[in-house]
């Protein structure tokens, strides 16, 4: 009991942004802040400022070879330990061509290496955001794209988790402008939340599925 109350979650977050005080990085930046006073440690990484290959694609030769010792020695390799110390991810990316930046898909690519180090990312809780000033269409394709992938590497998308800027509705009470500015802090406290109450209840969360058996196939290969 006295080691829970020690525990302190991270959650990192990931700039797909070439500018680092862009809208991108200000929603992330929000979201952080909510996770920071909720009591998590947090670091922002701006991809931008990483060295970063493009994915050698070694899965489609042999899922064994994807694995983080033998991709291209690029600052990703580097940044690997802190995405699996983290229990949060926050993914913001800016909308290009109604997608991610190429930069953000570049990173999701990496993350194969960590799906095949055990399904290293099964059970983090993630968020993703996109933006953009100019609100030329796109936007929930962007956010989702990268959602859709991180949840087929096991990632937990709490409430509101998915969010894009600028995202203005209609309700019978008038218009709600820029609802992601106005969730971002809570997302962040939530998923902080989220994440201790995971580190008290673990979860195992391949038993009895076809991922365990993969695991379970994947050692005796080895
Ligand atoms: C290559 C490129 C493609 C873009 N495509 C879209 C788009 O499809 N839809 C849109 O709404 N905005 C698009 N934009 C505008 C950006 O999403 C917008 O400028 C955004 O605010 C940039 O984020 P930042 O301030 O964090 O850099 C595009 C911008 C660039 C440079």
């Amino acid at each position: 009991m006295t080691s829970m109350k020690k525990y302190r979650p991270f959650v990192l977050g990931i700039n797909g942004s070439p500018h680092s005080m862009g809208i991108t990085a200000k929603l992330l930046d929000l979201v952080l802040g909510g996770a920071k006073r909720a009591g998590a440690e947090t670091r922002r990484v701006d991809l931008y400022k990483l060295r970063i290959t493009h994915e050698p694609g070694l899965y489609s030769i042999s899922s064994r070879l994807e694995v983080p010792k033998r991709m291209p020695r690029d600052d990703i390799r580097d940044l690997y330990k802190d995405i699996i110390r983290a229990g949060g991810l926050v993914l913001a990316t800016p909308n290009y061509w109604a997608n991610m930046s190429g930069i953000m898909k570049d990173f999701i690519d990496h993350l194969t290496a960590l799906e095949n180090k055990n399904f290293a990312l099964e059970g983090k809780v993630g968020v993703f955001i996109a933006a953009s000033k100019e609100n030329e269409g796109g936007l929930e394709m962007a956010a989702t794209s990268m959602a859709m992938a991180l949840a087929q590497m096991g990632v937990l998308i709490p409430p509101n988790g998915i969010m894009w800027h600028p995202g203005d509705w209609e309700t019978i009470k008038g218009k709600v402008k820029n609802w992601a500015l106005h969730d971002a802090p809570i997302c962040g406290q939530k998923m902080t939340e989220l994440i201790k109450l995971l580190k008290e209840h673990p979860i195992l969360w391949n038993e009895g599925t076809t991922g365990l058996l993969r695991k379970r196939r994947k050692r005796s290969i080895n």
